[in-house]
C-alpha cells in the first residue's frame, strides 16, 4: 500500500486469484446464498489485478465510480457493480462518501474456463477491506471480507484465501457458513498441497447460457432435492478424502461432481449443453490413460466446455507429456493453460 494513502485520497492495488471448485455451488436462495456447500482450491496464475484510485467526497451520499477493464469502459460489469455497492453499503456505510476509479485486468483470457467473477469480486472485497482499515482504523475480519466478495459473486467468497476453502454450511466443517467461506488448509493432507490444474481450452467462445441463468434454472429443477443431498454427501466424502490424502477417491468425487453439474444443465427446462464433442473426447482419453498407466489424474469442469485436468505435481512429467501428445490436438488452437494451487491474494 502506498504510504501517502489517507482517508481523503490514495491508490490501492490488489491481485486476487480465481479458484476451481471440486464440489460445485449450483443453485441459490435469497441474495446470493448457496443451496449447497462447495469446496475449492485457489489458483496461482489466473489472477485479476485491480487498482483503485479513491477520493473522499463529503457532499456525496452514494458511492460513485468509474470502471475500466483493460482500460476500456465495461457497461455490463458497471451495471453489476451498481447493484454490488448498493447491497454492501449497510456493511461499510462510509463507502457512500467515496468515489472510485477502478482499473482491472486479468492474466488469463476471457471465456477460458476460469471464473473471472471470482477473482474480480475477491479483488474488490480486499480493496474494501484495505480502505476500511484506513477510514475506520479497524481491521475487517476475513469472514466479513468473504461475505462482501460473496455478495458480488458466490464463488468469489472462496477466492479471498489461498489453498483449500469451503463455502456453505456443512456438517463436515463446524465453522462453515452460508454467508462466507472459510479456509480449511489445516485439515488438508500434504498429498493435496501441490495439486496442478492444466486447463484445456476446448472452445473460447462465450457461454451460451450464463452461470447466473444456470443457478436460476435450479430453482424449479426436478432433481433439485437430489442434487442438494448429493452435494452434501460429496462434501462429507471430500472432506474425509482431503484429510486422508486419498487421490483415488478424490478423482471419483471430482469427476462425479463435474458430470453431475453438466447433467443438471442438460435436464433443466429449458435444457442446454455446454460440453462440446471434444470435451467428451478428452474425458474418454483421460479415463483410458488412467486405466492404462494407473497414474493419478482426473478432471473437473466448470460451467463451460473446457476441461481442468488435476494431478499431483509428483506426476507432472508423465502427465504433461500425455496432455501435449494426446489432448492438446483436441484443444482450440492447441491452447492449454497450466496453473496450480496458489497462496491467495496480494495487496501491493
Ligand atoms: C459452476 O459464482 O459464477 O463455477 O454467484 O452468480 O456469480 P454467481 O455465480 P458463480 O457460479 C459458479 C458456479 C460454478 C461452481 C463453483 O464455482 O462452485
Amino acid at each position: 500500500m502506498n504510504k501517502q494513502n489517507t482517508k481523503e485520497s490514495g491508490c490501492i492495488s490488489i491481485t486476487a486469484p480465481s479458484n476451481i471448485a471440486i464440489v460445485k455451488y449450483w443453485g441459490k436462495k435469497e441474495i446470493q446464498l448457496p443451496v449447497n456447500p462447495s469446496i475449492s482450491f485457489t489458483l496461482k496464475n489466473a489472477l485479476t489485478k485491480t487498482q483503485v484510485f479513491y477520493k473522499h467526497n463529503t457532499s456525496q451520499n452514494k458511492v460513485s465510480f468509474q470502471f475500466l477493464f483493460n482500460e476500456t469502459p465495461n457497461k455490463v460489469f458497471e451495471k453489476k457493480l451498481i447493484t454490488f455497492f448498493d447491497r454492501i453499503e449497510h456493511m461499510v456505510p462510509w463507502i457512500k462518501h467515496y468515489h472510485f476509479d477502478i482499473h482491472s485486468t486479468n492474466t488469463f483470457p476471457h471465456s477460458s474456463g476460469i471464473a473471472s467473477s471470482a477473482s474480480s469480486y475477491a479483488a474488490l472485497a480486499l480493496f474494501i477491506k484495505e480502505l476500511h482499515k484506513i477510514v475506520t482504523g479497524t481491521i475487517m475480519y476475513d469472514k466479513d471480507c468473504s461475505n462482501i466478495a460473496r455478495i458480488g459473486s458466490g464463488s468469489a467468497s472462496r477466492s479471498i484465501y489461498g489453498g483449500w476453502n469451503t463455502w456453505g454450511k456443512s456438517e463436515s466443517y463446524p465453522e462453515s457458513n452460508d454467508n462466507y467461506a472459510i479456509n480449511i488448509n489445516n485439515t488438508i493432507h500434504p498429498n493435496f498441497n501441490n495439486i496442478i490444474d492444466s486447463i484445456l481450452i476446448v472452445s473460447n467462445t462465450s457461454k451460451k447460457v450464463s452461470s447466473t441463468v444456470g443457478h436460476q434454472l435450479m430453482e424449479n429443477h426436478p432433481y433439485k432435492e437430489g442434487r442438494i443431498h448429493q452435494a452434501n454427501e460429496n462434501t462429507a466424502k471430500l472432506a474425509e478424502t482431503l484429510s486422508q490424502g486419498d487421490w483415488n477417491t478424490f478423482i471419483e468425487i471430482c469427476e462425479l461432481e463435474a458430470l453431475s453439474l453438466h447433467g443438471l444443465m442438460m435436464s433443466s427446462t429449458p435444457s442446454y449443453t455446454l460440453l462440446e464433442p471434444n470435451s467428451l473426447a478428452i474425458i474418454q482419453k483421460i479415463r483410458e490413460f488412467r486405466e492404462e498407466t494407473g497414474l493419478q489424474l482426473g478432471f473437473t469442469i466448470d460451467a463451460g466446455p473446457n476441461i481442468h485436468v488435476l494431478y499431483p505435481s509428483l506426476n507432472k512429467i508423465e502427465i504433461q507429456e500425455f496432455i501435449n501428445s494426446q489432448l492438446k490436438p483436441l484443444c482450440h488452437k492447441q491452447t492449454v493453460i497450466h496453473d496450480e494451487i496458489g497462496e491467495g491474494p496480494q495487496i501491493m
